[in-house]
């Protein structure tokens, strides 16, 4: 997870310093690291005990987290940072919210 973090630092840094480069190291590492989600939440759930499948919505959000850094990098190489911002927020979401769902 630490991992996560310091790759939408990256990421974040690509922003501010307006570079394109810098974001695609981020988007690559936040990509690579999202990967590590599965093993860890997959314990939690067997604790869990309740019809939520952990599992299946870790996956899920590996997926969508991976669509929206790809979208934040096309934008921002295009030229629209408005949009890649918006995406930004959106995939700080994607991990707000299974924090809030998954974590103890
Ligand atoms: C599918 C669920 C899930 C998603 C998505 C997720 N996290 Fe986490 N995250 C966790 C869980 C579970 C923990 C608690 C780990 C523990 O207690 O061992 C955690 C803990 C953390 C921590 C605390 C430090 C640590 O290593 O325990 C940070 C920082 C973090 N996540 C960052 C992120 C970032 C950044 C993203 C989005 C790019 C993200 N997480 C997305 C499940 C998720």
């Amino acid at each position: 997870m630490q991992g996560l973090e310091s790759a939408m630092g990256m990421i974040q840094k690509g922003f501010l310093r307006d570079n394109p480069a810098i974001m695609k190291l981020g988007v690559e590492s936040l990509k690579e690291k999202l990967v590590s989600i599965n093993s860890f939440v997959i314990e939690k759930s067997v604790m869990d005990g309740e019809n939520f499948d952990a599992k299946q919505y870790a996956q899920k959000e590996v997926k969508n987290i991976t669509i929206l850094a790809d979208k934040m990098l096309q934008d921002f190489e295009a030229g629209d940072k408005a949009s890649a911002r918006e995406t930004y927020d959106k995939t700080l979401s994607q991990c707000m919210a299974c924090h809030t769902t998954i974590r103890k």
